[in-house]
């Protein structure tokens, strides 16, 4: 049986508390980003539920993002505020940006999920297919600009 020394336990530890939060950060990025995802394809497949199905994804959706937000917070308490001057800092700051952006985006698409009615299938599903396929490829922009902040 090994025993560390009380300050190497403890690096451990945040070391490994830090892992789980970032897991849980990019399984929430894979959440919003597959439901997008397969909401446009069914959209694009003029399924008959597909109002339904958005509406399914639109509380996931909200529940994912609520999880992204509080493990992203996490994320920057791990690594200290970061200085808005270093590259580093200015990536966050876009990314944050873009999220703000993302949140009022879909915060109108939400709503207007809410409120479409079943009557014009056609009309709807093409408007589901467009609104969809924006979230998934805005959610693809936000990937790979926080691929870039990634440390190790
Ligand atoms: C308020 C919201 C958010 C905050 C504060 C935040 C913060 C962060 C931070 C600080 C990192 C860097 C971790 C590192 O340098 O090691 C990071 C990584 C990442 N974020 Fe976010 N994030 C937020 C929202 C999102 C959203 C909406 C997405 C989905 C598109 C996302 C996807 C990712 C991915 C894929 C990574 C890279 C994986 C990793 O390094 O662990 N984040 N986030």
């Amino acid at each position: 049986m090994t025993f560390f020394p009380a300050a190497e336990h403890a690096r451990v530890m945040s070391e490994s508390l830090h892992l789980a939060v970032r897991t849980v950060h990019v399984l929430g990025m894979a959440v919003l980003l597959g439901g997008a995802g397969l909401v446009w394809l069914a959209a694009r497949q003029r399924i008959a539920s597909i109002t339904a199905l958005a509406r399914t994804y639109e509380w996931l959706f909200w529940g994912a993002f609520g999880v992204l937000v509080a493990t992203g917070i996490g994320n920057l308490g791990a690594l200290g505020a970061p200085g808005p001057a270093t590259r580093w800092g200015q990536v966050v700051l876009v990314k944050l940006s873009l999220v703000a952006l993302f949140v009022v985006a879909s915060a109108v698409r939400t709503l207007a999920v809410a409120r479409i009615g079943d009557t014009a299938p056609v009309a709807v599903a093409t408007w589901h297919e467009r609104a969809y396929g924006a979230t998934a490829l805005s959610l693809l922009g936000l990937v790979a600009l926080a691929e870039v902040l990634a440390h190790g």
